[in-house]
C-alpha cells in the first residue's frame, strides 16, 4: 500500500499529468485497486477529464467519510477518481488533519493512492506530504523552475522534516534542444533528479478518457512508469 503525492510549487509543471500516468501505470502493473485523488482546487482537471458532477468532490468525502466510495467515479478497471474541492476557499479551512483521517480510514481499501496536487502550499497539502510514502516533486526544465522547486524541498525537509529519501525530483518536459543538460542538475543541486521526461507532442491530458491505447504508446506514459519502477518499487 503507497499514498503517493505529486507536488510542485511551479504551475503548468505536468503534476495532473504525472499523476493520471502513475495512477494509471499502478492500476495495470499491481492488480490492486488503485485511486486517483485531486487536491487541486484551483480548479483541478479531474471535473472535466473524467466528466464527475460537481456534487462528487473530496469536500463531500471529508464531510461524510462514512459515504466515501459514493463520491468516486471509476474511470477504468481497479481505477478510481475523486474530484478535489469545487470551492478553493473551503478547502482552505478545512480543518486540521482532516485528509489524515480520511486516508486512514480508506487506505486499507486501496493498493495506490495517488495524489495530484496543487501549487499553493496549504495545511491539506503539507498535511498529504506528510502521511505520504512517496513525494514526486516535479519540475519543468528551466532553471527558474528547478529553483522554486528546490525551495520547496528546502521547507519540506528542513521545516517539516520530511525525510529526503522519501522525495524523487522528476524534471518534465526536456526537449533535445534544451540548454539545461541532465548533468547540470547535480551541479545545481544536491537534490537527485530521479528521473526526465521529454517532451512528448503526442500526449495529451485528455487521451484517459478518449483514447488508452494511445495514451500508453506514449513517451510520457512509458517514461512514468519507469520513474515509478525505479523510484518506488523496490
Ligand atoms: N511531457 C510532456 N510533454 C508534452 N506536454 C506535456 C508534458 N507534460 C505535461 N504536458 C502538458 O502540459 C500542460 C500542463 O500539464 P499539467 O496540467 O499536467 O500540469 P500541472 O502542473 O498539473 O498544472 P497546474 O499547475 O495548472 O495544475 C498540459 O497541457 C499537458 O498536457
Ligand atoms: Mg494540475
Amino acid at each position: 500500500m503507497a499514498i503517493i503525492a505529486v507536488i510542485s510549487n511551479k504551475g503548468g509543471v505536468g503534476k495532473t499529468s504525472f499523476a493520471l500516468n502513475a495512477g494509471y501505470y499502478l492500476s495495470k502493473r499491481s492488480g490492486g485497486e488503485t485511486l486517483l485523488m485531486e487536491l487541486d482546487s484551483s480548479p483541478g482537471d479531474f471535473g472535466p477529464i473524467f466528466d464527475i458532477d460537481s456534487k462528487k468532490s473530496l469536500e463531500m468525502a471529508v464531510r461524510f467519510p462514512e459515504n466515501f466510495s459514493s463520491y468516486l467515479k471509476k474511470v477504468d478497471n481497479n481505477l478510481f477518481a475523486l474530484k478535489g474541492f469545487a470551492n478553493p476557499f473551503l478547502a482552505q479551512n478545512t480543518g486540521p488533519e482532516s485528509i489524515k483521517n480520511l486516508l486512514s480510514l480508506i487506505e486499507s481499501q486501496y493498493g495506490n493512492i495517488v495524489i495530484d496536487t496543487q501549487t499553493v502550499f496549504n495545511r491539506l497539502l503539507l498535511d498529504t506530504c506528510l502521511i505520504a510514502s512517496r513525494i514526486f516533486l516535479v519540475t519543468d526544465n528551466c532553471l527558474e523552475s528547478l529553483s522554486r522547486v528546490i525551495n520547496l524541498y528546502e521547507m519540506l525537509t528542513l521545516t517539516y522534516e520530511i525525510d529526503k529519501s522519501r522525495i524523487n525530483l522528476v524534471v518534465n518536459k526536456k526537449r533535445l534542444t534544451d540548454y539545461f543538460k541532465i548533468w547540470d542538475y547535480s551541479k545545481l543541486t544536491e537534490v537527485p533528479v530521479e528521473g526526465f521526461i521529454p517532451y512528448d507532442k503526442k500526449f495529451n491530458k485528455t487521451l484517459f478518457m478518449s483514447n488508452k491505447n494511445k495514451l500508453v504508446k506514449t513517451k510520457m506514459y512509458r517514461q512514468v512508469g519507469r520513474i515509478i519502477e525505479n523510484g518506488f518499487i523496490q
